[in-house]
């Protein structure tokens, strides 16, 4: 596969990128490198990728369609990986522009690149676990009715879907839309509470934490993810389109967060207790069975041998 990477310098492009590479596939990477989270783990990242004779990179906006194009075209692109976006919940509700611009604008772009390229077999995109909305039962199966997003991000999430089921009928570009429920790991995503608290802990800073006994959330290890990319990238569904659910299917309270990330610091951290934020959902839970039906997709990684991982990396990183 000759593949357009979106969200490069990102922590799920980042793997991806790794493993589509060392399985012998050509990867063009593309991310804006913005400042959301620190620039310098996103040039980190692209440092361990750089070295490959596969890999070739372009700083790229996507909401802006022409320097997209001039990056991207006449390259032979075969399949596309559309993982770049604004993410997080809270940054949303200071920042609401940055969510359409990355998640509306950039996505059609990317769609229109598709359109027009005449050589793009397949787009495989990332949605998110937040269109469920918020609900306490579970777990979240694909043909569950989304129609109450939480927060803004929410509801661009939605809208990519609806953007990529709309170019399908249109155009019969074949789509698979990827619903991730809480990626953590290694070369993570400090704006992440896992990230948040091994950074506090380690530095015996308080860490605050949100409705903590009542917040669960299915976190799915980066390696369980990325372990199934490559074949739902390589096989275009007969469908048109379909959406997946990629989750652990074992959700954990904040609090068994809290409890892992000490376990594998070694450590204990002082508690700050505070009620639900505006725009969080209390709970995910994905049904995974239809990826497991269609990929073989079988998370192992429980929450403390993860965090266990991440936080080595996070010992030895040069960024955290
Ligand atoms: N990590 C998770 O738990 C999770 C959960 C659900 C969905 N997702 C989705 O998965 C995808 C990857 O997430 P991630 O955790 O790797 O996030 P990330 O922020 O680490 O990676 C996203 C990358 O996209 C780039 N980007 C943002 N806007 C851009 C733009 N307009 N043009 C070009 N590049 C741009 C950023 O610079 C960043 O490097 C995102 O679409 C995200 O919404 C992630």
């Amino acid at each position: 596969m000759i593949i357009l990477l979106t969200g490069t310098a990102g922590f799920i492009g980042f793997h991806a990128a790794r493993r589509l590479l060392s399985e012998g596939h050509r990867v063009i990477g593309i991310d804006s490198l913005n400042d959301y989270y620190d620039v310098s783990l996103k040039y980190a990242r692209l440092a361990e990728l750089k070295s490959h004779e596969n890999f070739e990179f372009y700083k790229v906006e996507i909401s802006d369609h022409k320097a997209l194009d001039v990056a991207a075209k006449d390259k032979g692109v075969t399949h596309i990986l559309h993982l770049a976006a604004q993410a997080g919940v809270r940054y949303s509700l200071d920042n609401p522009r940055a969510y359409i611009q990355a998640n509306v604008m950039g996505h059609l772009n990317i769609l229109e690149f598709a359109r027009h390229s005449g050589t793009v077999e397949h787009v495989a995109y990332a949605s998110s676990s937040s269109v469920y909305g918020d609900r306490e039962d579970g777990p979240f199966t694909e043909t569950d009715k989304v129609r109450s997003p939480a927060s803004l991000y929410a509801a661009t999430k939605l809208g990519g879907e609806m953007l990529a089921e709309s170019y399908q009928r249109l155009y019969g570009i074949p789509q698979t839309g990827l619903r991730f429920f809480t990626v953590y790991g290694p070369w993570g995503r400090p704006d992440m509470a896992y990230f948040i608290f091994t950074d506090k802990i380690m530095k015996g800073d308080p860490i605050t934490l949100f409705a903590p006994d009542e917040m669960r959330r299915d976190f799915t290890y980066i390696d369980d993810i990325v372990d199934v990319l490559p074949k739902i990238l390589s096989r275009p569904p007969s469908s048109g389109h379909e959406i997946y659910n990629l989750g652990n299917s074992k959700p954990n309270t904040l609090m068994q967060l809290v409890d892992a990330v000490e376990a594998a610091c070694g450590r204990t951290g002082e508690k700050i207790i505070l009620g639900k934020q505006n725009g969080d959902v209390s709970n995910t839970f994905a049904d995974v069975s239809a990826a497991e039906r269609d990929f073989g997709f079988a998370p192992k990684t429980d929450l403390h041998e993860g965090v266990k991982r991440f936080v080595e990396w996070y010992m030895q990183s040069s960024v955290s």
